[in-house]
C-alpha cells in the first residue's frame, strides 16, 4: 500500500512559506517531523488574525492532536528551543507533552556561534553570509566527532560536564591564540546549559524508534524540510549553501524513516524567487521592480530581518530541484504579491558564454556568469487574495500557473494567495 505520509520541501533558496503549508497539512497527519537545519530557519504560521514565527519546533505545533518531532538531522540550540516552547505553549495546547526531540540530534553551543562570527568577519567579501546561529560549526563538529555533543548526552550530566570542560579548553586555544579574543568560561557555560538540559530532558527520546513504530502502525507522518533544495549541502549552489541536506534527500538520514515510507513529495515555490545571504542568483532584479516585489511581499528575513534579494521565478533552477526531489506536485505561494507589477517574466533557461545550458550548472563559477533566458507573460492587476478556487483567479493568473506547471513538469496542487490558512486554493 502506498504510504500516506507527505514531505514538504522548498525548491529554491528557502523562505518559500513552507510553514503555512505544513500547518495546513498537519491537520491531516498524526506526526510532523523536522529533519534538517536548526534555528537558521524561519517558518511563519498565521490564523485567527495572529502570526506566529517558528525556528525550531515543527510547524504542526498548533494542531493539538499532532505529535511534533525534532529529528536527529536537526541541530538544536537548547536555549532557543526552550524560548520557543515558552513563547508558544499558551496557544499550542500541551506542547511539552506532544514534542519529542531526538537524542541523536546534535547541539549548538556558544563556541559554535563565536567561531562562526569570527570566521565570517575574517572572510570579509568571501563570507557565506550565514545566519550566524552556529549551524555550520555544529554540523562540522558532528562530522568531525571529537567535539560533538548529542542531545542524549544531557541525560548523563557528569559525563557531559567533563566533555564541556575539555572542549572549552581546546576551543579557547583557537579563540585566544588565533583570533586574539577572550576565551569562554567552561563553568559558566556549563551552569547555563546544564539547566537547559534538565528542562529539555523529558522531551528527549529515541525518535528513530518512535517513527519506525509509527510507520509500522500506518500513522501519517508529515516531513518538514527547512531551507530549500538550492541550499542543500550536496545538491545546492555550493559553497553558498547551508550545512545540511535541505532537499528531500535529508529526510531519511534526518529521521531514520526509510525513503520508501514517504508517500508524496510536494515542492514549494514562491511565485517569484528570493535569496538571502551571498551567492549567485541569476534572475535577481537589482532595480525598482526588485524593490517593489520586496515591499509587496514583505521580503525581510524571519530569522535575521535581512532584506531578501528578489527576482523573477527561476523555473530552470526549480525544474532541477523538482527532478532532484522527485516531486509529485507543486505548491505556489505568495501568488497575490505578483499583482500590480508592470511586467511579469519567468526564467526558462541560462546562457553562459553565449551557450544555452542543458542542465542546471554544477559549477558555481558558471552559475555566477549565467544570463537568464526570460519569457514574458501577461501581468494582472486584480487583487486575488480573496480567491478560494482556481476558476476565481483572473485569466492571466491562471495562465501564469499553467505555464509554470508546463515548464516544471508537475501539477500545481495548492496555491496560496495570502498568509492566512483560509487564503489557500486546493486543486485536485
Ligand atoms: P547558515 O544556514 O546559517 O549556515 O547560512 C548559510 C546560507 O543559508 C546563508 O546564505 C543563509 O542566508 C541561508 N539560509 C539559512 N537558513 C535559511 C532559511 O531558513 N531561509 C533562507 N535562507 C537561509
Amino acid at each position: 500500500m502506498k504510504s500516506k505520509s507527505t514531505l514538504i520541501v522548498g525548491l529554491t533558496w528557502g523562505d518559500e512559506a513552507k510553514g503555512k503549508i505544513v500547518d495546513l497539512l498537519a491537520a491531516e497527519h498524526h506526526i510532523v517531523v523536522r529533519y534538517n537545519g536548526g534555528n537558521n530557519a524561519g517558518h511563519t504560521v498565521a490564523f485567527d488574525g495572529e502570526t506566529y514565527k517558528l525556528h525550531l519546533v515543527p510547524s504542526g505545533l498548533f494542531h493539538k492532536n499532532a505529535t511534533c518531532v525534532i529529528g536527529g538531522g536537526v541541530v538544536v540550540d537548547p536555549k532557543v528551543l526552550l524560548e520557543e516552547i515558552a513563547r508558544h505553549e499558551g496557544k499550542a495546547v500541551r506542547l511539552r507533552q506532544r514534542l519529542l526531540v531526538s537524542s541523536r540530534a546534535h547541539t549548538i553551543w556558544p563556541w559554535h556561534k563565536l567561531v562562526e562570527a569570527l570566521s565570517e568577519k575574517h572572510q570579509g567579501k568571501g563570507k557565506i553570509g550565514t545566519t550566524l546561529r552556529g549551524i555550520g560549526p555544529a554540523y562540522a563538529d558532528k562530522a568531525n566527532r571529537v567535539h560533538a555533543i548529542r542531545l542524549g548526552e544531557f541525560l548523563r550530566p557528569e559525563h557531559l560536564w567533563k566533555k564541556v570542560e575539555r572542549i572549552v579548553e581546546d576551543r579557547n586555544l583557537v579563540f585566544t591564540k588565533v583570533f586574539g579574543e577572550a576565551g569562554l568560561d567552561a563553568a559558566a557555560v556549563w551552569q547555563e546549559y546544564a539547566a537547559y538540559g534538565e528542562a529539555i530532558r523529558p522531551m528527549i527520546a529515541d525518535t528513530t524508534a518512535y517513527l519506525l513504530g509509527a510507520v509500522e502502525k500506518g500513522k501519517r507522518i508529515l516531513f518538514e524540510g527547512a531551507q530549500g533544495t538550492l541550499l542543500d549541502i550536496d545538491h545546492g549552489t555550493y559553497p553558498y549553501v547551508t550545512s545540511s541536506n535541505a532537499s528531500a534527500a535529508g529526510a531519511w538520514p534526518g529521521t531514520g524513516v526509510p525513503a520508501r515510507a514517504i508517500g508524496e513529495i510536494l515542492g514549494v515555490v514562491k511565485a517569484y524567487t528570493t535569496r538571502v545571504g551571498e551567492g549567485p542568483f541569476p534572475t535577481e532584479l537589482k532595480d525598482a521592480l526588485g524593490d517593489q516585489i520586496r515591499e509587496q511581499g514583505h521580503e525581510y528575513g524571519t530569522t535575521t530581518g535581512r532584506p531578501r534579494r528578489c527576482g523573477w521565478l527561476d523555473t530552470f533552477a526549480i525544474r532541477y530541484a523538482a527532478r532532484l526531489n522527485g516531486i509529485d506536485g507543486i505548491v505556489i505561494t505568495l501568488l497575490d504579491v505578483l499583482g500590480k507589477l508592470p511586467e511579469l517574466k519567468v526564467c526558462t533557461g541560462y546562457k553562459v558564454g553565449g551557450r544555452t545550458l542543458k542542465e542546471f550548472p554544477d559549477d558555481p563559477a558558471a552559475l555566477q556568469e549565467a544570463q537568464p533566458i526570460l519569457e514574458s507573460l501577461e501581468p494582472w492587476t486584480e487583487d486575488i487574495s480573496g480567491a478560494r478556487s482556481f476558476k476565481e483567479l483572473p485569466r492571466a493568473t491562471r495562465a501564469y500557473v499553467k505555464r509554470v506547471e508546463e515548464i516544471i513538469g508537475a501539477p500545481v496542487r495548492m496555491i496560496s494567495v495570502g498568509p492566512d490558512r483560509e487564503q489557500t486554493i486546493f486543486r485536485p
